[in-house]
């Protein structure tokens, strides 16, 4: 197991990433944790993460006591990227100063030295690599040597092979630094000895193995499933460990898309046979949400009512099996329970990443049910893995995100009104279908259409028309923290405005959104 120990530097996750992309665990734990949060993850190898701190800065973050005794007795490998490798040079009594010249972005560096993280034939080569610093390392401690130094003579790599510590000052992680994966490869596979063995269908047959072993053979477990592609994993695997033991709920809400519960069920049933019941509650919420304008008050009712519904299905679950069920299924993903070490001034704490929504609106605290969270150790982009070898549909695997609340927040305003629900679904239909069409869905994050509760006037068929306005959005994302909007040729534009006005009773104007986030959000509401 590779630990990184994260200094709050923007490529932390991605240093995590890059290592399960060579097959080899890596977990990501706050640079500050207490010693035996390290320990108690057996490490053969720690990352050191960069920062935005200074070492000489107040405050500045650093291992715990007793972390380099512990590497030292243990034999673990030690490798310091930017801040990290700063901290190491510090530590060890070396001199790190404010670099003459900072060096931020791609910079060329020169291996001077065939080292633990360099290849024999590299000495004397020149890469390109990503630099973001301004302290630098100007005297070394003793048993260290520079393995690269870069164009401007500032220390580049430096390593004490008997002490097995090495640092890299630039970012091999980022995709900038063109040899980066390969020196990830050589340092963790020949330098630190570990083997490529982390693989998906691994952790698949070890979930199924605890999940069958913590779940004893009379107990329920129960499960929301959203339509979104993470419950539908998480259900999936835990229906492979137990069965029909597996009971879930999928709730039509009144607030879904164009046919989205028929096509989400139909997956549900045919491909995947999973014991799903399906709760026909549009009329519930619909009537709570009856002339509530207000956005957070409409999240919060659809929050509520999702746990009420929730609750009546365990409870008739209860009357049926005549036992509680003991455990309830959750999509949690690993960037959701990463604790971080926010960056000075940030404002951030250690939960930031936790977002404040959630598909199933929150669970009810008395519930007593325990948790089981196949997926808390993996990215997205990994959960999709496992999707797949578990013949969950590749074109489910690829749906875009769609929020909790659903058509809730794409219909401004009171949502009751008219029939604001089935315009929008008709126009969201056309826009993504013509996407689709164009072979651009899956270059897009997310896109979807919404409804203005704004009507102006047009001309159809020589008639005088006053009708809403919908807008279009299509973003592209990493992880919808931030994004950008997606830039589709007018052509492609000009027609689908043409089909929504032509098919869609009720609208005769259509805007596009091209802001980005920060400083708008996502959805509009
Ligand atoms: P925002 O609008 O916050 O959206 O920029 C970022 C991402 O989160 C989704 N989103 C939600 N998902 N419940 C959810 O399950 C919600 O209340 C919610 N609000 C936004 C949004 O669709 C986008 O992918």
């Amino acid at each position: 197991l590779v630990l990184i120990l994260d200094y709050g530097s923007q490529y932390t996750h991605l240093i995590t990433r890059r290592i399960r992309q060579l097959s080899v665990l890596s977990l990501c734990i706050s640079g500050t944790s207490p010693l035996q949060s390290i320990v108690e993850h057996k490490p053969r190898v720690v990352i050191l993460s960069g920062g935005p701190h200074s070492v000489h800065a107040d405050g500045a973050p650093t291992f715990p006591d007793g972390f380099l005794e512990y590497v030292e007795e243990n034999g673990v490998f030690v490798l310091g990227i930017c801040y990290g490798m700063q901290l190491i040079v510090q530590k060890f009594g070396g001199e790190v100063t404010v670099g003459e010249k900072q060096e931020y972005g791609k910079m060329e560096i020169t291996v001077e030295r065939k080292g633990g993280i360099f290849r024999a034939n590299e000495v004397g080569e020149h890469q390109i690599v990503w630099m973001s610093h301004g302290d630098e390392a100007v005297r070394l401690p003793d048993g260290f040597s520079v393995v690269a130094r870069s164009g401007q003579g500032s220390v580049a790599a430096i390593e004490n092979r008997s002490k097995r510590l090495f640092g890299l000052q630039y970012h091999p992680e980022v995709t900038h630094s063109a040899r980066g994966m390969d020196t990830l490869r050589y340092f963790l596979f020949e330098v630190c000895g570990l083997a490529p063995d982390w693989k998906m269908r691994d952790v698949l047959d070890e979930e199924i193995e605890v999940i069958k072993k913590t779940v004893g053979p009379d107990d329920h477990v129960i499960c929301a499933l959203s339509g979104g592609v993470d419950s539908t994993v998480a259900a999936t695997l835990v229906h492979r460990a137990i069965g029909d033991r597996l009971h879930c709920v999928f709730v039509d809400n009144g607030l879904l898309r164009y046919k989205e519960r028929e096509r989400v069920m139909a997956t549900f049933e045919s491909d995947l046979h999973l014991p799903v019941t399906c709760v026909d509650a549009a009329d519930r919420f619909l009537s709570k949400l009856k002339g509530v304008k207000d956005p957070e008050c409409k999240r919060k009712i659809i929050g509520k009512e999702f746990i009420s519904i929730f609750d009546d299905f365990a409870q008739e679950l209860e009357n049926k099996l005549g036992r509680r069920p003991e455990y309830l299924v959750q999509g949690t993903l690993y960037p959701d329970v990463i604790e971080s070490c926010p960056p000075p001034g940030s404002g951030r704490t250690h939960s930031h990443t936790i977002k404040s929504h959630h598909n199933v609106g929150g669970l009810p605290k008395d519930m007593r049910l325990k948790l089981i969270e196949p997926l808390k150790l993996l990215f997205k982009d990994e959960v999709r893995k496992l999707g797949g070898i578990l013949d969950v549909p590749e074109a489910f695997l690829k749906r875009h995100p769609f929020p909790g609340p659903g058509l809730a927040v794409r219909v401004l305003g009171d949502v009751t009104e008219g029939n604001a629900l089935e315009v929008l679904r008709q126009v969201d239909e056309i826009f993504i279908q013509s996407i689709k069409d164009a072979g651009l869905y899956d270059s897009i994050w997310q896109a979807f259409a919404v409804f203005l509760p704004v009507q102006t006037v047009g001309v159809q068929g020589d008639q005088r028309t006053h009708s809403h306005v919908v807008a279009l959005r299509a973003v592209t994302s990493e992880d919808g923290m931030t994004a950008d909007w997606f830039y589709f040729d007018h052509k492609f534009l000009d027609n689908v405005v043409r089909k929504i006005c032509n098919s869609v009773r009720g609208v005769n104007r259509v805007c596009l959104d091209i802001t980005s986030k920060p400083p708008a959000t996502v959805e509009w509401e």
